[in-house]
Order: C-alpha cells, then sequence, then structure tokens
C-alpha cells in the first residue's frame, strides 16, 4: 500500500493509473477506522481497479471544537487494518495540504440542509462540502463510496457533485451494525461499555418503528417512538424524522411512491450518535 501525503503527487499517480484505463474507487474517512469503513473498502474493491482511502480529520465540519478534539484519531492502527484489506494507495494529508489558506466557500443546498443534521449542527454540511469537494479534486476517482449511516450527508454529496458537475459516481452502501444492533460509528469507542449495551436499544426502536408504522399515523409514530426514549434515562433524543429520501420532504402521511427513512439523533451521555432505517424497503 502507497501512504501519500502530497496533493499533486496522489494526482499524478491517479491521473497515470486513468490513463492506462484503470478505474478507481475512493473511501474518504475521518479515521478511526471500523468495519463500516472496511465494507466501504470491500465494495470498492470489488467494483474498482484501484482503491484509495483518505484519512483527515476536518476541522471545518465540527461546529463544536470539544467534539473536534475529542474525535478518535489513531492513525497507526488505520494504516494496519488498510495494509490488511490490501487498500492499494492512502491518502494521508496534513491539515496545510487540505487548507493552505482558510475555505471560505458557501455552499448553498437549500432545504436538504436545514433539518436534521443540519439543524443541529450549524454549518456542519459547508465544512463537509468543502472538505469533500477538496478530497475529490486531489483524488479524481470514478466512484465515491459512502456509508448510509450518514444517509443526509449522502444526500448533500450527491446535490454538491451535481451542483458543481463533477464526473464522479456516488455509491451508497448499507450500514454496518454490532452484533447488539447498534450501528458502526468511531464514536461509538468513546461509550463506556454500559453505554453501549444502553445504546443498542436505538437500532431496536428503530426496528420496532420499522415493524409498526403502518398501524400508526406519522405523528402518532413519531410521538411513540419519542415516548419509548423518554422512558431510557441514559439516552437523549435530540430529533427522530421520518422523511422522503430523495429531497428530504417530511412526511405527513405513509402515501409516498418514494423510500422512507426514519432518522435519529441521539445523546448517549455525552457522545452524539445517529442511525436511521428504511422502511419500505
Ligand atoms: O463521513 C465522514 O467520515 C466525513 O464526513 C467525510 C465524508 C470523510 C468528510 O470529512
Amino acid at each position: 500500500m502507497q501512504v501519500i501525503n502530497s496533493i499533486k503527487e496522489l494526482q499524478k499517480i491517479i491521473s497515470n493509473l486513468k490513463h492506462k484505463g484503470k478505474i478507481i474507487g475512493f473511501v474518504p474517512t475521518m479515521g478511526a477506522l471500523h468495519q463500516g469503513h472496511l465494507s466501504l473498502i470491500r465494495n470498492s474493491k470489488k467494483q474498482c481497479d484501484v482503491t484509495v482511502c483518505s484519512i483527515f480529520v476536518n476541522p471545518t465540519q465540527f461546529n463544536d471544537k470539544d467534539d473536534y478534539n475529542k474525535y478518535p484519531r489513531n492513525f497507526d492502527y488505520d494504516l494496519k487494518l488498510l495494509e490488511q484489506i490490501q487498500c492499494d494507495i492512502t491518502f494521508l494529508p496534513s491539515e496545510k495540504e487540505m487548507y493552505p489558506e482558510p475555505d471560505h466557500r458557501e455552499f448553498e443546498f437549500g432545504h436538504i440542509a436545514e433539518l436534521m443534521e443540519g439543524a443541529h449542527r450549524p454549518g456542519h454540511f459547508n465544512g463537509v462540502a468543502q472538505i469533500v469537494s477538496k478530497l475529490f479534486e486531489a483524488v479524481p476517482a470514478n466512484k465515491a463510496f459512502f456509508g448510509q449511516k450518514d444517509f443526509q450527508q449522502y444526500v448533500i454529496i450527491k446535490d454538491m457533485v451535481r451542483q458543481l458537475s463533477l464526473d464522479i459516481e456516488i455509491i451508497p452502501c448499507p450500514i454496518v451494525r454490532e452484533e447488539s444492533g447498534l450501528a458502526m460509528s468511531s464514536r461509538n469507542e468513546r461509550l463506556s461499555v454500559s453505554e453501549r449495551k444502553i445504546a443498542a436499544s436505538i437500532s431496536k426502536i428503530l426496528t420496532w418503528s420499522k415493524e409498526s408504522y403502518p398501524q400508526y399515523t406519522v405523528p402518532e409514530l413519531k410521538k411513540a417512538v419519542i415516548d419509548k426514549f423518554s422512558k431510557i434515562k441514559e439516552l437523549d433524543l435530540e430529533y427522530f424524522e421520518i422523511v422522503e429520501d430523495k429531497n428530504l420532504e417530511l412526511i405527513t402521511n405513509w402515501n409516498t411512491n418514494q423510500k422512507i427513512v426514519a432518522c435519529i439523533a441521539i445523546f448517549c451521555g455525552n457522545v452524539r450518535l445517529i442511525d436511521n432505517i428504511v422502511f419500505n424497503l
């Protein structure tokens, strides 16, 4: 596996590979790799000739400095995992390499960035769009792979690619869960053993909502879910929203020909977790 720190060097390597007709797959990450990331790499390896993974903890997408400082970083371990899974190239840039000067670009996503994560983490998606657009320039891949746990991020990135007319295909990959059902996340590392057990209720309640939804109206279901979480004192629900998958319109009844996705953000102690479930697969 090649580990590259410079954008120029990486662009040269990718451009040579593309000239030879190779299909390039890209998996952007912030490190603290887990099975969820590894499944993205596996997907890329299946669909592409060469897989590039980037590791960069992007400061501009954290609206909370403390969250940024506490974000788990273990680059040596990450590189070992990537080596084991036979990732071809890892891009490990410095902050100066990605932001030689401050990025003042303001993206306009409208409604899709105004609810859920957008409402609770002001500036988050602008920071995501800044870094992902820079990463797509550094890694001019054919396909980029994103986990569906960050479902709203996936919708935003697709819109960014459309707005900037980028020639890259965005491939969504299913959520990978721990045995308990807890969605894999780098933040899970910050949960204590007991918190980890309690956090498993998130996916259990989401699964209950998927199985029960036709028996309720939308407001009734939302209330039932909120009630269930209010009984678990260790969990502090931030939002539970039910949206259409393409445009993230909040739904008011079940009559839609789009996929319905129930999305949640919740605090377990001081760790903020997100998850979602598709109702009508
Ligand atoms: O999903 C993530 O890990 C990050 O938001 C991403 C896409 C790597 C951008 O920093």
